[in-house]
């Protein structure tokens, strides 16, 4: 994260300070560097150049259209999970044929709607959805093209929340079924078999638990081609992990490299990933005020004016992100370890626990690696509208979600 710097003690993005950000657009807020966006889909998609491969990027990250678009103008293909993500990515000017289409619930309207402007692919998640796309490509008179997602049962070493890739979890057509499962597929009038898909969970440090997954998906690949079936492209899916703290990923590089050493036999096989939070999360920020100081028995609360509505990762998995000032303090500052609390009625409410700072009413804070899953996961709970989004490149900035309007919370209801 070169692009966050302090100057003089005041905190940097790119060339823009902080607290002018702040002060032009109100905080919470949340910030984006376009070149960090850039730089990450480029090295992911630069690992694969010489093979056949797309990159689609996982919009549940943070599906933005600037982000969409500008991700489209590099040649991205999405990885979108409903009608709502298919829309936007349409609307950023994505082309549809870059467009595979994951989720276990997918309802008629989004199969129609997919079918109408031609996506790439179906990652279908069991036989009774595959019956589903059938059913409507043939009302259609269209050939609905599928891979089947499968879940390869490997253990991900993920927080179970994230974790997708396990027999027990809801995701994906079950290893021993997947023969079986294509086998079906064949049959059916309206449906292209080209791919074999898998996910086996998000923030993944380590390269083991994708390397076995791929160990599975191939013998797989083997088997079905020797029923007759030919796999056209294998989507490895995303899960990439970021450093939050002090952990260290593999990079999308390191990744790349060891599964090609496994994809040396399948050279005519299309290469697939679905990366969210890499692309993005080390992009973002979230900029908040500090409302109140809090000192009461043993505990100390910084009280910030964004809370888990704004980004609620901290309350729902325990996620660990890094919480700086704005402006660094004097060495002789007394500090605390704070509570670092948001305004919504509720004990989970928090974006950090015991961090040492030193700051008053009114100061900035920063959490860090806020990009993904941050401004997606937002809700209005508290009747809290949502924060204005800003991207920033190298050398000006632009608003690119505005903060919403109090009329915006009741829009659409009635009396
Ligand atoms: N493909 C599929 C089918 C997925 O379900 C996901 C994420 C991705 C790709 C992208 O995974 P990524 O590269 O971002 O790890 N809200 C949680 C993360 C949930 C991930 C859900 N699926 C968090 O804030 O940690």
């Amino acid at each position: 994260m070169n692009f966050l710097h302090y100057q003089q003690d005041k905190l940097f993005v790119h060339q823009q300070s902080i607290a002018d950000l702040a002060k032009r657009y109100g905080t919470p807020l949340y910030v984006y560097s376009e070149n960090y966006i850039k730089k990450q889909w480029t090295e992911f998609n630069d690992a694969l150049k010489g093979r056949k491969h797309l990159i689609c990027y996982a919009i549940k990250a943070n599906s933005n259209l600037a982000i969409l678009s500008t991700l489209a103008q590099l040649g991205s293909g999405f990885d979108i999970v409903s009608q709502g993500e298919l829309e936007r990515v349409l609307k950023a000017g994505a082309d549809p044929k870059k467009v595979v289409f994951s989720g276990v619930a997918k309802s008629v309207s989004e199969i129609e709607r997919a079918l109408e402007v031609g996506i790439k692919c179906f990652n279908v998640e069991s036989e009774a959805e595959l019956l589903r796309i059938q059913d409507v490509a043939k009302r259609l008179n269209k050939i609905a093209p599928i891979s089947l997602r499968i879940n390869p049962d490997v253990d991900a070493k993920t927080h179970p929340y994230i974790s997708t890739g396990l027999r027990e979890n809801k995701f994906g057509i079950s290893y021993q079924l997947a023969r079986q499962v294509y086998q079906r597929a064949t049959t059916l009038s309206h449906i292209a078999i080209m791919g074999i898909d898998c996910h086996i969970g998000s923030q993944l440090t380590e390269l083991s638990p994708f390397l076995d997954a791929a160990d599975r998906i191939l013998a797989l690949v083997d088997e079905l081609k020797s029923d007759g079936i030919i796999i056209k492209h294998i989507d490895f899916g995303g899960g990439l992990g970021v450093c939050y703290d002090d952990e260290v990923p593999p990079t999308s590089a390191d990744l790349v490299a060891a599964l090609l050493k496994k994809l040396d036999n399948y050279q005519d096989i299309e290469i697939l990933f679905e990366p969210g939070r890499s692309i993005v999360a080390n992009a973002g920020l979230l900029v908040t005020k500090v409302e109140y100081i809090k000192h009461q028995d043993d505990n100390h609360f910084a009280i910030v004016d964004a809370g888990m509505n704004d980004l609620i990762r901290p309350a729902l998995y325990e996620a660990w992100m890094r919480i700086i000032p704005e402006t660094q303090p004097s060495a002789d500052a007394p500090n605390y370890a704070y509570n670092v609390v948001g305004p919504i009625c509720e004990s989970s409410d928090f974006l950090g626990k015991g961090r040492q700072l030193a700051v008053q009413q009114d100061d900035l804070l920063v959490v860090c690696s806020a990009g993904a899953y941050g401004f997606s996961m937002a809700s209005n709970y508290n009747s809290h509208p949502r924060p204005a989004e800003v991207m920033v490149d190298d050398t000006d900035h632009r608003l690119i979600r505005q903060r919403e309007s109090f009329d915006m919370l009741w829009q659409g209801e009635i009396v």
